[in-house]
């Protein structure tokens, strides 16, 4: 054996011994990629963090048995296997959840007691509302039937700032319901899901919903959207369609994010939006007849506070359709999973896009993309992400098939879950990297309140450049992410107290339009690089 043979061994063994319980599969700049886990039994359609560092996931129940057994024998149509696991990820464990009714293509978003209010499905399930509140021990899902208004199937959950959820549309579902209900009858006509509605081809599902800064909700369907005044259930600004027309909605799915919100001291807060992606018009049914048409390449971005708002389009370095958009917690946008060609749908996608590309907002326009280390599996409809407190992203799922389907297909049923961790996770960053040291949580603060978060960094700090963030952790399916929402609160004062230790004075954001009450993810990011979370509450 060579000398230089040997040093490589050695060098893997000291990398792998670093890392216990993960395999590295790639590394270098533009980011890592570990499977986490092979198989957690069922395929990540849905997934949510909670407030314990659980990650609420679950499939169908309509698809035959899943790999994962029930401890408790609960059967469900002689079915006795799982369709829902918590995943811990402190400890990169999974337990099975026992979901009683048909969960497929649902929608959720967390209260502000930090309990997971999940709603809607299939068949026995389209009415449903089910909990699930965090726990460290053996909680499941309680279920409450008939619980909505109307059955909601492909439907977008949003956080109020009264504390109720909005659910807004679902399949030929041309309205919105509150949960909990405030009025007996609780469903509110919303003529613009009808008007998006592509005959034929729905394009309008799971519409891209953002609470806006004005307290009114921002609704994009298909190719354009509006600012609705929920309250009075009255438009009160409609946007101009993105240019081009292809329609980025669900089965044609882009995905899109509000982008951070900052200088939240100003008169007047601006909000952007940006949408990523889609299928160009028609490849819906050209799939159908398998051909597979290019993606969208495109992304949209569109200030919606402005008077008179205009979408200004911008070019990926590569096409995507079914990609998750992952706010992180500098404010950069992930773009990841996704698909080359053809559409959401059973066996409609082609193409796997395998490299997640960076988005950095504040960048001039034309340098904002970098592309990143590719993964090697597939994720394709039905894949998912989602932030993680350490700053990884999580990822899983992708299954295009009616059934469980893991042989004799293009891209087998996926149960294994795997983490992408950004660039700045890298060691070399660790010397900007803030490390918070006090507190390790905050259960109460209000709003417009000064806080202090006291933070290690051992390199040079450049004040200026000290931002604290909030990010609310969101329900991510079918490429949309609910209730992503990342608040840049900057800074009121640095203050050294030397032994590289030093105090973030700042406050908290204005009103709940800005941040409903609720749990959040408080990063300190310092030159963009994020400290890791902790978790606060505001209220
Ligand atoms: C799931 O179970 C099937 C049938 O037992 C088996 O063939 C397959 O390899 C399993 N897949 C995974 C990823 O564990
Ligand atoms: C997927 O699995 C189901 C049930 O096992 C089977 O009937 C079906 O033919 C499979 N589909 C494909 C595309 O292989």
């Amino acid at each position: 054996m060579s000398p230089t043979f040997i040093f490589s061994i050695l060098l893997f063994q000291l990398l792998f011994a670093s890392q216990p319980c993960h395999r590295i599969l790639t590394s270098a700049a533009g980011g890592k990629w570990q499977l986490l886990q092979k198989s957690i039994g069922v395929s990540a359609m849905h997934m949510q963090l909670l407030r314990n560092d659980r990650v609420i996931m679950f499939d169908r129940t309509d698809f035959g048995p899943s790999n994962l057994s029930l401890p408790n024998r609960r059967c469900l149509n002689n079915d006795c296997t799982a369709h829902s696991v918590e995943y811990n990820v402190l400890t990169n464990k999974f337990r099975a959840l026992t979901v009683q009714s048909d969960v497929w293509c649902s929608s959720g978003a967390i209260m502000q007691d930090g309990n997971l209010v999940q709603t809607g499905g299939f068949r026995l399930g389209e009415r449903r509302v089910r909990l699930m509140n965090p726990c460290n021990g053996n909680c499941d899902w309680q279920e409450f039937p008939n619980g909505l208004a109307a059955p909601r199937w492909y439907a977008t959950n949003h956080i109020l700032p009264d504390g109720r959820q909005i659910i807004v549309g679902g399949r030929r579902q041309f309205n919105y319901e509150f949960y909990p209900k405030n009025v007996a009858a609780n469903t509110f006509n919303l003529p613009f899901l009808s008007q998006t509605n592509d005959r034929g081809v729905e394009n309008n599902l799971y519409p891209f919903v953002f609470l806006n800064v004005d307290g009114n909700l921002f609704i994009f369907a298909n190719n354009r959207a509006i600012l609705l005044d929920y309250v009075n259930n009255r438009v009160v600004k409609t946007y101009p369609a993105i240019p081009g027309g292809d329609p980025r909605s669900y089965p044609s799915t882009g995905s899109a994010v509000l982008l951070p919100l900052k200088n939240l001291k100003a008169a007047a807060i601006q909000a952007e939006v940006l949408v990523c992606g889609g299928a160009p018009k028609g490849s819906y049914l050209q799939s159908l007849r398998n051909r597979f048409v290019a993606a969208l390449n495109t992304c949209a971005r569109i200030k919606i506070t402005d008077p008179n708002p205009q979408w200004v389009m911008e070019t990926m370095p590569m096409a995507r359709v079914m990609s998750d958009m992952i706010m992180l917690p500098n404010g950069h946008v992930l773009l990841i999973n996704g698909a080359g060609s053809g559409t959401a749908g059973w066996e409609q996608g082609r193409n796997p896009v395998l490299a997640p590309v960076l988005y950095r907002p504040d960048n001039k326009i034309g340098s904002r993309f970098q592309t990143q280390n590719p993964t090697t599996i597939p994720r394709m409809y039905h894949s998912t992400a989602t932030l993680l407190r350490d700053g990884r992203v999580l990822v899983g799922g992708s299954n295009p098939h009616a059934f469980y389907n893991f042989t004799g297909v293009l891209f087998p049923t996926e149960l294994s879950l795997e983490a992408f961790s950004p660039d700045y996770l890298d060691a070399s960053s660790n010397n900007l990297r803030p490390s918070i040291v006090a507190p390790k949580s905050m259960s109460t603060i209000g709003y417009r309140k000064k806080i202090t978060i006291q933070v290690r960094i051992t390199g040079k700090v450049v004040n200026n450049m000290v931002s604290v963030n909030l990010v609310q952790p969101c329900f991510t399916t079918h490429s949309f992410s609910m209730n992503q929402r990342l608040l840049a609160l900057g800074n009121d004062k640095v203050t050294a107290l030397g032994n590289s230790l030093y105090n973030i004075d700042v406050t908290t954001p204005g009103s709940g339009n800005l941040t409903p009450r609720g749990y959040y993810l408080l990063f300190v990011v310092h030159q963009d690089i994020p400290s890791q979370g902790i978790w606060v509450r505001l209220r």
